[in-house]
Formats: structure tokens, C-alpha cells, sequence
């Protein structure tokens, strides 16, 4: 996922009344809380590119979405949160994210704060650490990334997994409500490929693209 909604409430905001009374809620300082359109719409005004951010909503439903496919418990597919922020998430394979919304919020909130999540028995479940688009392209080592996007080259899912079957291809899904890519990251895409002819969201975009990748796989 890409430019994700998902950050902390950003300083320039975080004295608003808004922020102010949902951090008391849930009781935390203001800057630790998920800067969220939901409570902080009426903060968010003042902020740039505001129509791309406060959504973690999304990274919720696309990881939902990814984390319980058969292509993901048996270890063949990584899965990275590259956020809005240039922070880069990275989830342990076999990771089962939380159902409930209000857990998820909780989680995200201490990954800020403390850069892990570990388990019970100290294995660590995600990891967040400073970093672009470029550099986990980098250091993944990918041979091909591709973009999805609707404004990309109309081409069935079917097809597009066909046409990049490869070990070490990168899907790239914008993790945000609105808007396109940011030019630094479609100059990273080998190619980008629109699966329908119209926009879609992005937990739809993933099951597609994951489900074709398993018919190839025969799993
Ligand atoms: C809600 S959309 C973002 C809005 C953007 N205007 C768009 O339609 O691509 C979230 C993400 O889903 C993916 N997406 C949406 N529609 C798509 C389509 N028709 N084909 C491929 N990917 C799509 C893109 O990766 C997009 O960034």
C-alpha cells in the first residue's frame, strides 16, 4: 500500500477542540492519537493535500483484506504500509490483524509511539521505520513495481498478474480516498494498469489482484 491515510495527528492541528476531545476519549496526548476525518474534519481543513489523509479506515479494510488470503498464510506474499508520512510498516508474515476497528486504532497508536508491536511471547508483529517509497522498492529487491490505478492502462486483473509473473513483482495500491499518486511515486512503476473502467476501492483493487495470483499459483 501506498501513501497510506495513516499518520498521528499532525503539531499544526493538535490544539484544535476536535483533537483535543476525542484524544481525552480515548485517553491519550493529542499527538498520539490517528489523525482520522471521522472525529477531525473540522481540523483537517487548514491541512495540505488534506483530501488524501486521515483514513486509516482504508489500511484497516486492505489489510483485513490481504492478511486473510490463502496467498499470505502460506508465506507467498509480503505485505508493507509505505504511509502519507513516509513511514514504512512492515507486517510479520502470518500476521491476523484485529476485526474490530476500535483494536486496530489502538494497535496503529502504539506502533507510532513505540516503532513495534511484539506478542505475548516478544515476536515482533509489525515494525514501523522512517523511509520513502523508493527506498523499501530498494531494498526489497523488486524486479518489476506496478502500479494500480484508475487512470492506468485498462487491463483485466487476470491479465495483469499474467503480464508480471515474476518473484518479485510489487503491486502498488494508494491506500487514500481520493486523488491519484504523487509523481515520486508513479515514476517508480514499470507500468500502471487500470482493472475496471471506472474507481474502484482499494480492498477491492487487493482481492482481485491477490485472487488471480493464486489461480496462477494453482493454490
Ligand atoms: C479509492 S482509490 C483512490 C482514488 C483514485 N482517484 C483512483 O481511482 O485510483 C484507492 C486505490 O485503489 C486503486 N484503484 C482504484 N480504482 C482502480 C482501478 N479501476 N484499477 C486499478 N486500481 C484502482 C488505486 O491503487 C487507488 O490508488
Amino acid at each position: 500500500m501506498a501513501e497510506a491515510a495513516l499518520e498521528t495527528v499532525p503539531a499544526q492541528i493538535a490544539d484544535h477542540p476536535a483533537i483535543a476531545s476525542r484524544a481525552r476519549k480515548l485517553g491519550l496526548k493529542a499527538s498520539e492519537t490517528l489523525l482520522d476525518r471521522s472525529y477531525h474534519h473540522a481540523a483537517m481543513k487548514g491541512l495540505p493535500e488534506s483530501w488524501k489523509r486521515g483514513r486509516p479506515d482504508i489500511v484497516h479494510f486492505a489489510l483485513m483484506e490481504a492478511l486473510a488470503t490463502p496467498l499470505f498464510t502460506s508465506g507467498d506474499l509480503d505485505v508493507y504500509v509505505h504511509t502519507y508520512g513516509n513511514k514504512i510498516i512492515t507486517v510479520a508474515g502470518g500476521l491476523r490483524i484485529p476485526k474490530s476497528y476500535f483494536r486496530f486504532e489502538g494497535v496503529m497508536a502504539s506502533l507510532f509511539r513505540d516503532r513495534t508491536v511484539k506478542s505475548d511471547d516478544g515476536k515482533k508483529l509489525l515494525e514501523m521505520h522512517d523511509g520513502t517509497l523508493e527506498e523499501l522498492v530498494h531494498d526489497i529487491e523488486a524486479e518489476r513495481v506496478v502500479g494500480l490505478s484508475s487512470s492506468g492502462v485498462q487491463l483485466s486483473a487476470e491479465q495483469v498478474v499474467a503480464k508480471n509473473n515474476t518473484d518479485r513483482c510489487v503491486f502498488v495500491i494508494g491506500a487514500f480516498p481520493k486523488g491519484h499518486f504523487s509523481e515520486k511515486t508513479t515514476q517508480l512503476f514499470s507500468c500502471t494498469y487500470s482493472i475496471h473502467d471506472s474507481g474502484l476501492e482499494a480492498h477491492v483493487v487487493i482481492a482481485r489482484l491477490l485472487y488471480d495470483c493464486e489461480r496462477l499459483a494453482r493454490m
